[in-house]
């Protein structure tokens, strides 16, 4: 497919797969990077064997020191794997055309961490308190996504729809708790709204989903004994970023805010 052609799919649905967008080396760097903070971190527990799975791992330290699990998910972001990538000239490319701009904002990537049998669902929201009102994601599995796995679930084209208010909408999606998918079920029933059905997509590790700040988008729990491991960063237009035009604000865009104001 043509690049034209390519985004005015992303315009038209809010969002684009590409399969295969990242290597099985950049993988591999990811998990390697994030390995030696494991290393480190339960070195300093003293009580582990070196020929553990990144996973067990992991969920080693989860068990021995929950605290420091959290400081090492929290410094995953700042691995020079994950920011490399995410200023490489493959996500700039997409991210700047589809943001029709010569500068972007690239907010730290994350490697997002779903723990197993844990049953926690992210409900869909729509990406608010970001830097700006137009943001593009991606969204990249590290591990093969099915049923069990869980992965990510949305409503295409409602981006089309703007900043939708509900009830609870002006808090994360974290805050707002499970009872939020329900909320949102409940919107879409609406007679208007009810053409926007949720899909799950089924991506392969290295497959990439880019989506507008405003798709309904959520993730499925991960029922299985592994790791979810997902690679995530976000670029934001300088066009719409109200920090840039007024000195009275906050970086973020508040939940509370009106985004179609903006
Ligand atoms: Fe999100």
């Amino acid at each position: 497919m043509n690049k034209k052609k390519l985004y005015k799919k992303f315009w038209d649905n809010g969002y684009l797969i590409l399969k295969n967008f990242i290597s099985k080396k950049d993988i591999k760097s990811i998990y390697a990077q994030i390995n030696d903070l494991a290393d480190i971190a339960l070195n300093s527990e003293k009580k582990f064997k070196k020929n553990l799975s990144l996973d067990e791992k992991y969920l080693k330290l989860k068990k021995l020191n929950p605290n420091l699990k959290s400081h090492l998910y929290d410094l995953t972001k700042y691995c020079d794997s994950l920011v490399r990538l995410a200023g490489s000239k493959k996500f700039l490319d997409h991210a700047k055309t589809i943001l029709k701009t010569k500068t972007a904002f690239i907010d730290t990537p994350q490697v997002r961490i779903d723990h197993p049998k844990e049953n926690l669902n992210l409900p869909q929201h729509q990406e608010l308190n970001q830097l700006s009102k137009d943001v593009i994601t991606f969204w990249i599995p590290l591990v093969n996504i099915n049923k069990k796995t869980g992965g990510i679930f949305f409503r295409p084209k409602t981006h089309k729809l703007g900043h939708v208010k509900y009830k609870n909408s002006d808090m994360s999606a974290t805050d707002a708790g499970p009872e939020r998918q329900k909320i949102i079920d409940k919107l879409f029933q609406n007679k208007k709204l009810k053409k926007y059905k949720s899909i799950t997509p089924s991506l392969n590790a290295g497959d990439a989903i880019i989506f507008h700040s405003f798709i309904f988008h959520g993730t499925h729990a991960n029922i299985t004994d592994k790791i979810r491991w997902t690679y995530i960063s976000r670029y934001n237009s300088i066009k719409t970023a109200p920090y840039l035009r007024r000195g009275n604000t906050t970086l973020r865009i508040p939940y509370t805010a009106d985004y179609n104001l903006i």
